[in-house]
């Protein structure tokens, strides 16, 4: 039976907390998904450095991370929960790829546009090549589906284009074609203070994120704040500012209802009532998943423990695809 089951495979990098579009966007989705598929969810620690981190913060961070997987409930008996940087096989193979990928198609990937223009100058490598680092994070575990936001379709197909390479290249089906999975709607989680872009994790605006760490009143006071528009009161969703609508988005994926539910709800009342009902929506389904977190975190031995498994379950796995491209490459099998 347990053969059956077809496989997801998916990561978030340790960089700063995990925050509530993490969540909504990703990790609640991999919990209900750990019924149906075997599943492999990673914290993509080699993916963290290709900004510099403070190597103190990266430990902090990655053990939060898994923490946080665990406290969302992703069940490590279940689930296979590990860090990147504990199956060698992915940066083994992604070597492979960055011999297998072109200049050309690494240069179109909208992420790397986007993160160097950032940095300037001095451009690290590996920012470059990530999308070869991530197929190899995918491509060794044989995944059916890939749970993934938008913004990292095409790094996905990127991930297709090279396992047909490999494939053709060796006339072999060395690596299965993986799905991209992309969330339902509306669990696209908005920046509160920048309602047009993503939530994300970097520290510049921390008030438009909120944290799995955050406290209730931090929770509170970050929710209240969020960014709307100069009216005053709701009304229907699809006349809403991006502010607005993002509110009824946070509101209807926590309290399950749709858009137009929540929209109606509110409607015709002011901004405040809408926030102050979000933000205690968010803070009764953080709290919970914050107290299991910082009880997991008190005991590091456990955390270890369950890294260590995870790895050696990822290893046979990865090992085993790995060994598959080193003898279609050419390279001598080491004698056992
Ligand atoms: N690049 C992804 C992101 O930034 C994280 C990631 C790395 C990933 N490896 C992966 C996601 C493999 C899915 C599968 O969000």
């Amino acid at each position: 039976m347990e053969e059956q089951k077809r496989t997801i495979l998916s990561g978030i990098q340790p960089s700063n907390s995990l925050h509530l579009g993490n969540y909504l966007g990703a990790v609640r989705n991999w919990r209900e998904m750990q019924q149906e598929y075997r599943c492999f969810y990673m914290m993509v620690d080699l993916h963290a450095i290709t900004v510099t981190q403070d190597p103190e913060t990266l430990r902090e961070s990655s053990y939060l991370g898994i923490a946080s997987y665990i406290a969302a409930g992703l069940d490590p008996e279940n689930s296979v929960l590990f860090l990147q940087s504990h199956v060698s096989a992915h940066a083994e193979l992604a070597w492979i790829f960055n011999c297998t990928s072109y200049m050309g198609e690494l240069s179109r990937m909208t992420q790397f546009k986007d993160k160097s223009a950032k940095q300037g100058k001095n451009i690290p490598v590996g920012l470059f090549t990530y999308p070869n680092l991530m197929a190899a994070d995918i491509l060794l575990y044989q995944p059916h589906y890939v749970p993934v936001g938008n913004d990292q379709k095409q790094h996905v197909e990127h991930t297709r284009n090279l396992a047909e390479r490999i494939n053709n290249r060796y006339q072999k089906d060395i690596f299965k074609i993986p799905e991209p999975f992309i969330g339902k709607q509306g669990a696209r989680v908005m920046d509160l203070q920048n309602p047009t872009s993503k939530m994300s994790k970097s520290v510049e605006n921390p008030k438009g994120a909120v944290f799995l760490t955050d406290t209730d009143k931090q929770i509170m006071k970050k929710v209240k704040s969020a960014v709307t528009d100069s009216g005053s009161e709701v009304k229907t969703y699809d006349e809403a500012s991006p502010g607005l609508r993002n509110l009824i988005d946070i509101n209807s994926a926590l309290s399950n209802r749709s858009h137009e539910e929540v929209a109606n709800e509110f409607s015709g009342k002011m901004y405040g009532h809408l926030k102050v009902a979000t933000a205690e929506l968010v803070v009764e389904t953080l709290a919970p998943i914050r107290e299991k977190m910082n009880q997991l975190l008190n005991d590091k031995a456990y955390l270890n423990k369950i890294l260590k498994t995870g790895a050696e379950s990822a290893q046979i796995v990865a090992q085993k695809t790995l060994n598959q491209v080193y003898d279609a490459t050419g390279f001598i099998p080491k004698v056992p």
